[in-house]
């Protein structure tokens, strides 16, 4: 299985300093032949996904495109939303569904969610469903019910030949943007249990060969190897770190852990 490095660029950058991050990144990739064996995405702003699609076209870069969040609708009287066909025009292959900071700062439910994942599969994107539990949470020892609950209610009703399709990203809230992760095997331990859950809807050989579950939360050029090279951790999605070419081609080389089994 491909790991698979997102970029969450979050509410940064605007359509020029965009522009210019990805130039940076493609000629710094294309230099770096190696790195085109893992899958690398970039979740820009709305504004500036059709700018970058552009430019991913004329230098036939391999790196693809993903939206920060989909409506769940395909269109119609939802102001100030963007629905997933619109996203397709621009070549967007991935979307991130359900980040903390969405579920926090705009009530994001587990049934909003949902919606959106399954609108999500049934336009050909793919789901980069984040849960985690917050600090308090872990403190009270609701880790695992926290995000048993989360992964269940994301994935209900979707259906086992589109289940392959989704990626599940581990973020435990209060990591986000600080600096300081997690230890990679308290995250391997949530990666796990994710798939143990999923194992009671979905074929083992799917949930062990074909999902994809990834870490975010303050990963970083010094840290990311201590991840990827966990057995179970198929990848990162980072935020703060991804917003300089530099660290983010540093952190797409590590991928070549090889202490990893699977
Ligand atoms: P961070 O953000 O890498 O800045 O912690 C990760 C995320 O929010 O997805």
């Amino acid at each position: 299985m491909k790991q698979i490095f997102i970029a969450n660029w979050k509410m940064n950058l605007n359509v020029e300093e965009s522009l210019d991050l990805v130039k940076k990144i493609d000629s710094l990739l294309k230099k770096n032949k190696d790195t085109e064996k893992n899958d690398v995405v970039v979740c820009p702003s709305f504004l500036s996904l059709w700018a970058i699609n552009n430019y991913f076209n004329q230098k036939k870069s391999k790196i693809k495109l993903g939206a920060q969040n989909i409506f769940w609708e395909e269109k119609g009287a939802f102001t100030g939303e963007i629905s997933p066909k619109m996203l397709k025009e621009v070549n967007c292959q991935y979307a991130i569904i359900g980040h903390s900071e969405r579920r926090e700062n705009l009530w994001e439910s587990d049934q909003m969610i949902n919606q959106k994942v399954r609108t999500a599969l049934k336009f050909g994107l793919t789901p980069v469903v984040c849960v985690g539990e917050t600090f308090e949470e872990r403190k009270r020892g609701q880790r695992d019910s926290v995000i048993g609950r989360q992964v269940g209610r994301a994935l209900e009703g979707v259906k086992k030949n589109e289940f392959r399709k989704i990626i599940i990203a581990y973020e435990p809230v209060w990591v986000i943007g600080i600096g300081q992760a997690v230890e990679p095997e308290d995250a391997a331990y949530s990666h796990h249990l994710i798939r143990k859950v999923l194992f009671k809807s979905y074929s083992e050989k799917i949930v062990a060969k074909d999902l994809r579950v990834i870490y975010g939360g303050s990963v970083n050029p010094d840290n990311i190897d201590s991840f990827i090279c966990q057995d179970g951790i198929d990848g990162v999605l980072v935020g703060s770190a991804s917003l300089e070419a530099d660290k983010l081609v540093k952190m797409v080389k590590s991928f070549s852990c090889p202490k990893r089994k699977k």
